[in-house]
């Protein structure tokens, strides 16, 4: 079980002047879970490993290196849309309402909306929840200090476990969900679906505003995990660096080569580390035996229609309002209204 850091925060924060609760920690049992899941993984075929590894502090550099490249669309896409509808999506949020950021990262899509608000009507709290504690922490300290007057209250945790909000669900009035980047599409179906459900009930009376990357040329995609300047490559690399340097594996980085492609049926980017040779690798008392060609499955970038993930938002209990996209229809953005609870008798 993957510990959460003290969210008690969440009930802390009062009325009163706006408020930075920081201090958080890399999640408690964070690396024996690393542990304990690289070695399942490994130790099955074909083998995989859950792609919220990827970000460490090192990790979460790469990644913020990947939104900025030519071939990474959907970062830029998804800015321009939210920029383009800050108005329309603001008037979906209402006012004083408390945002909760899922997987939130570097923090600079909340700013776009943060900017759209009338001061009266700007949200009162924000709970960014990341796994990778330290990168959040930074990054909510800049965001407090350029927007004194929001509540923030960074969150170090998996947003996929149970209770790792701890008691929001109490504390707060409107509760608005903020899930950019597509993330949701690194989730397999049933996580998606799963986590969509324990939303749209944390969310009720409120609503989620989710950006959902979108079926389109292969070729687009292709390029899109295959960047010239192999900042991708370095990512998906950069687990294995990691299992090297948190668990004492020894991972030989440059007999594992990034390969990642669009599988069509499934609708997703796969990426996998495959093994340019036969070879063992050891991490503690385990030690795993690589043909030549094996892979290790690190992770799957989901691509949605419009109308697929509206359905998908029904059938876990939200009501699809308003979709955004750019021109080119590479990206949308969506507002899933999530319907009050009804008086139980
Ligand atoms: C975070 N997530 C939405 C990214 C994606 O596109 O699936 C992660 C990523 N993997 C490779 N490039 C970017």
């Amino acid at each position: 079980m993957f510990e959460t850091s003290d969210t008690s925060g969440l009930t802390g924060a009062g009325s009163g002047a706006a408020a930075f609760v920081g201090d958080i920690r890399q999640p408690r049992g964070a690396s024996n879970a690393f542990e304990r899941d690289l070695v399942a993984g490994l130790s099955v075929k074909p083998r995989r490993v859950a792609p919220k590894y990827f970000y460490d502090a090192a990790g979460s550099a790469l990644f913020d290196r990947i939104c900025e490249l030519p071939e990474y669309y959907p970062t830029r896409t998804e800015f321009a849309i939210l920029e383009r509808n800050a108005r329309a999506i603001a008037e979906c949020i209402g006012p004083r309402a408390d945002i909760v950021e899922f997987g939130a990262g570097s923090l600079s899509k909340i700013r776009r909306l943060l900017d759209a608000f009338e001061p009266a009507h700007a949200p009162r709290r924000f709970f960014p929840i990341d796994i990778s504690a330290d990168h959040l922490e930074g990054a909510a300290r800049r965001l407090h200090a350029d927007y004194p007057w929001l509540h923030v209250h960074p969150v170090g945790a998996d947003y996929m476990q149970e209770g790792a909000l701890g008691d929001l669900e109490a504390a707060s009035e409107r509760r608005v969900g903020f899930f950019p980047g597509s993330t949701i599409g690194n989730l397999d179906p049933d996580e998606a679906r799963g986590f969509l459900r324990r939303a749209a009930h944390l969310l009720q009376g409120g609503g989620l505003l989710i950006g959902v990357d979108l079926v389109k040329d292969p070729d687009v995609l292709h390029r899109a995990y295959n960047d010239r300047q192999g900042v991708t490559a370095a990512f998906n690399l950069n687990l294995l660096r990691r299992a090297n340097e948190e668990l004492g594996a020894d991972f030989e980085l440059s007999r594992f080569a990034h390969y990642a492609f669009y599988e069509p049926r499934r609708q997703r980017i796969e990426m996998h580390l495959v093994s340019r040779c036969a070879q063992t690798v050891r991490l503690g008392r385990h030690a795993f035996a690589f043909d030549q060609g094996e892979s290790i499955h690190t992770e799957n970038s989901h691509k949605f229609t419009i109308e697929g993930f509206r359905a998908l938002a029904v059938s876990t209990g939200f009501e699809p309002g308003p979709v955004w996209t750019d021109e080119a229809r590479l990206f949308s953005v969506h507002w899933l209204a999530s319907p009050p609870a009804r008086a139980s008798r």
